[in-house]
């Protein structure tokens, strides 16, 4: 494929109205601390979505910002690819959804399923529709309701996860701009480190299952820490690679934002100063599919992205899977 083919031309985010700041979880009962909390993983707060919120609220919220920011209306869209690990319903995608919401009438609209990485995974489609199928115009979303499908008395998990929706347009390329080089990896093998156990249709929900939260994200952090350490810089060296580019040609580096320790990691390993580096983590939690998307939109509307920038993405995921993208702005 020749490459720049798609690019992205506008942005938007959106996250539920409910702030849960480390402090208030003693009063939800969960024996933590802000001091353990920020000091592992860098967080302070996250946002939670309340009643009247929804993946597909949310999603087509940002989805709107997005569109007005790109100058393109809903019935343009070709296609909207939605990367996400908490859909609303098993069936249909929360994709469809969205559209309806938003008045997508021509669009095909899918979700995918690749967690954290939803968004990276969901750039990389849209660069191959626009490639293979002639779209033109391609909503990406990575959006997250993960405070629904934690489980609550688990403060190994549910001190790190945070809702909400980044939304990308992306479009065929001018001048240059857009995706520059592409990287993705899956390892099935190491799938139980981070999972759902039960609740799809091989362990269907049950009483048993509800009592034993089985229905909920279960991790093994230590575990799941040195993987994304380790496959996060591949994704860097592979994306730079592709590119043809090394680290000082790269602006900005927007990491996935699990915890702020796997981004000083990544960021070292990509020879690349934090000053360079994107973060929000504080504010927002492990917002998952949703985290680089977000992210993206608070760097290009805060002015830290500039035309002519050269931006790299990196993501890691439940899987695992992971992968990266350089862009030129
Ligand atoms: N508050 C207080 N103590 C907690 C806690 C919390 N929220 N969660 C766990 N602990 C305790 C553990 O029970 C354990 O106690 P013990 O030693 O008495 O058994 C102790 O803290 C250390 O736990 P451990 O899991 O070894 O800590 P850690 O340094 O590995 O940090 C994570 C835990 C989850 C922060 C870390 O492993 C991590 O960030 N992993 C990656 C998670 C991630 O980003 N997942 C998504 C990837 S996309």
């Amino acid at each position: 494929m020749k490459r720049p083919t798609a690019m992205i031309a506008g942005t938007g985010h959106a996250v539920p109205k409910r702030v849960l700041t480390n402090h208030d979880f003693a009063g939800l009962g969960i024996e933590t601390s802000d001091e353990w909390i920020v000091e592992r993983t860098g967080i302070r707060q996250r946002f939670i979505a309340g009643e009247g919120e929804s993946l597909t609220s949310l999603s087509a919220d940002a989805a709107r910002q997005a569109m007005k920011a790109a100058g393109v209306t809903a019935p343009e869209l070709d296609f909207i690819v939605l990367g996400t690990a908490s859909p609303d319903r098993l069936l249909p995608a929360t994709a469809v959804e969205v559209q309806a919401a938003i008045g997508a009438t021509r669009a095909a609209a899918l979700d995918i399923c690749a967690a954290c990485s939803g968004w990276v995974y969901g750039m990389q489609v849209a660069e191959g529709l626009m490639a293979t199928s002639g779209a033109e115009t391609v909503l990406v979303i990575g959006a997250e309701t993960l405070s629904r499908i934690v489980n609550w008395k688990d403060r190994n998990t549910c001190v790190l996860f945070g809702d909400g929706a980044g939304a990308t347009i992306v479009k065929r390329s001018t001048k240059g701009r857009g995706i520059l080089s592409v990287f993705s990896r899956s390892d099935g093998t190491l799938a139980d480190l981070l999972h759902r156990p039960a609740g799809g249709a091989l362990r269907p929900v049950t009483p048993e299952v509800l009592a034993e939260g089985s229905n909920c994200i279960t991790m093994a952090g230590r575990e799941v820490f040195k993987n994304a350490v380790r496959s996060m810089a591949e994704a860097c060296d592979r994306a730079l690679d592709g590119a043809k580019l090394s680290a000082t040609d790269i602006d900005l580096l927007i990491p996935h934002q699990a915890n702020i320790r796997i981004i000083e990691a990544t960021a070292k390993h990509a020879n690349m100063p934090l000053e360079k580096v994107y973060v929000n983590v504080d504010r927002f939690g492990n917002t998952s599919a949703a985290s680089i998307p977000i992210a993206l939109d608070e760097a290009l509307r805060s002015g830290r992205i500039k035309e002519g920038m050269t931006v790299m993405f990196v993501a890691f995921g439940a899987g695992f899977t992971w992968g990266s993208l350089v862009v030129r702005f």
